[in-house]
């Protein structure tokens, strides 16, 4: 079978190579044909365009796969830690004893923030939303840590950047939080292991001894994890972009994190839990709710449903809702809100809008319903998805600098403007 695909353009032949994946998913390599033929390849929104290639993470979106380097997500959500998710993610590999430990240390070494950057938090309103702190704060570090900006920088000094974003990112999360709060900044304990140390940022208060509860570092774990990378979503590729000018670490990320938090991405966490409040607030029949959904001139999407590349099941979806039962059971509380999306998600996918479209719960469907039992505030979802995919932006940064083929992203158009014409003094004009 040839391994050439060939298109047929105003009556003249193109043979296009083809590529193939490690896992079978095959490409048509059009990156010579503009110069040959004056055509490019009209794909908005990037459908059906791979913009790289990429060893970090596989998704099967019709047989509902994620793996991070090969390891299926079910595997890593029963068995891993963040820290040895986030070394795999970046690194390729599990960690050996040595490099988790060392990995460890140096979490726990660049845990705290430059005490200048604290006074950031003075110049924000108590209202201000916590991910347009944490990207700012994000970029800021690039003042900090400047030798990121160097293009001589070494692997080991890199490294060390990869560890302080990861480390400090927790810091500045929590500490935003107790600004909103009104509390004082609670600094990082070196005892404490990743997800125990943010829990304990985040609810200590000074007056007070605070337990970690060992049932929620798990939860945390393993919410941080399911959330760590998702090959080539918006946020990440915003990374790849950003990132392709040779923009520094610290920038490109922030620039994610931006992306990351309109509502149609990481943002739906917060939106399902307020979705599921008002229904819960205003005794809404979940039919109605799934109603107006399908009506498209509600401007109302199901949020935490649906997704670009699942079409069958969101695995991570699967892995949290299993999660929230054991969970719940374990802290001995309840939500009526769990009970309210599970209503919901009986009745969407019992009806055939929803089953025509393929549309799925997603991973954001019952994120939210955790953090609410970790009683981490409804504004601070989106962060939390933020720290989770951070290992996944970087590995994707790390990945694209590697690259043979590095070039600067910049996509083409199809111009729909006025053809040239000429300049009209302003007294001449209609
Ligand atoms: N509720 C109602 N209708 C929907 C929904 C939804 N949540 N999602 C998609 N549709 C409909 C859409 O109106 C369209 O219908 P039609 O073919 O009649 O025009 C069809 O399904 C296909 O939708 P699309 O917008 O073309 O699909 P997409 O791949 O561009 O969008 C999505 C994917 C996730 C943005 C979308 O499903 C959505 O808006 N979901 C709600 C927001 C959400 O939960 N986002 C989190 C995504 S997962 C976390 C992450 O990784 O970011």
């Amino acid at each position: 079978m040839s391994n050439t695909a060939k298109l047929t353009l105003e009556g003249k032949d193109y043979e296009l190579p083809t590529l193939v994946g490690t896992e079978k998913e095959k490409a048509i390599d059009i990156r010579a044909l503009r110069k040959n033929s004056g055509y490019i390849t009209f794909d908005p929104a990037y459908v059906n365009t791979g913009a790289c290639q990429s060893a970090i993470t596989f998704i099967d979106g019709e047989k509902g796969i994620l793996r991070y380097r090969g390891i299926p997500i079910e595997e890593l959500a029963e068995h891993s830690t963040f820290t040895e998710v986030a070394y795999l993610l970046i690194y390729g590999h599990l960690p050996n004893k040595k490099e988790l430990g060392t990995l460890k240390e140096g979490l726990t070494r660049h845990s705290m923030i430059h005490e200048d950057m604290k006074n950031f938090y003075n110049g924000y309103p108590s209202t201000a939303h916590p991910m347009a702190i944490l990207s700012a704060m994000v970029g800021s570090l690039s003042a900090y840590y400047p030798n990121v900006t160097n293009p001589g920088i070494t692997e080991e000094e890199m490294h060390d950047n990869y560890v302080r974003l990861i480390s400090k990112v927790r810091t500045i999360a929590a500490a935003s939080y107790k600004k909103s709060i009104g509390q004082p900044i609670v600094y990082p304990r070196n005892d404490l292991s990743y997800c125990a140390n943010f829990l304990y940022m985040m609810f200590a208060v000074p007056s007070e001894t605070y337990k970690i509860d060992e049932e929620l570092v798990k939860t945390l774990t393993l919410l941080l994890i399911v959330h760590a990378d998702h090959e080539q979503n918006c946020s990440t590729s915003t990374v790849r972009l950003v990132g392709s000018s040779k923009a520094n670490l610290f920038a490109s990320i922030s620039a994610g994190i931006c992306a990351l938090w309109g509502h149609l991405h990481g943002g739906a966490n917060q939106q399902v839990i307020e979705m599921l409040e008002k229904i819960q607030r205003e005794k809404i029949p979940v039919k109605k709710i799934v109603e107006q959904a399908k009506d498209k001139n509600s401007g109302f999407r199901l949020m935490g449903f649906g997704h670009r590349v699942y079409k069958n099941f969101d695995p991570r979806a699967n892995i949290l809702r299993a999660a929230c039962d054991r969970v719940f059971k374990k802290l001995g509380i309840q939500d009526p809100l769990l009970n309210i999306a599970k209503e919901l998600e009986q009745a969407a996918l019992e009806d055939n809008y929803f089953v025509e479209r393929k549309l799925y719960p997603n991973v954001d469907f019952y994120s939210g319903i955790l953090y609410r039992a970790m009683e981490i505030p409804t504004n601070m979802f989106t962060v939390m998805f933020a720290i989770g995919r951070l290992p996944g932006w970087i590995a994707h940064y790390r990945e694209l600098n590697a690259d043979p083929d590095f070039k600067i992203g910049r996509p083409r158009q199809i111009y729909t403007g006025e053809v040239q014409r000429s300049y009209v003094p302003i007294d001449k004009r209609r």
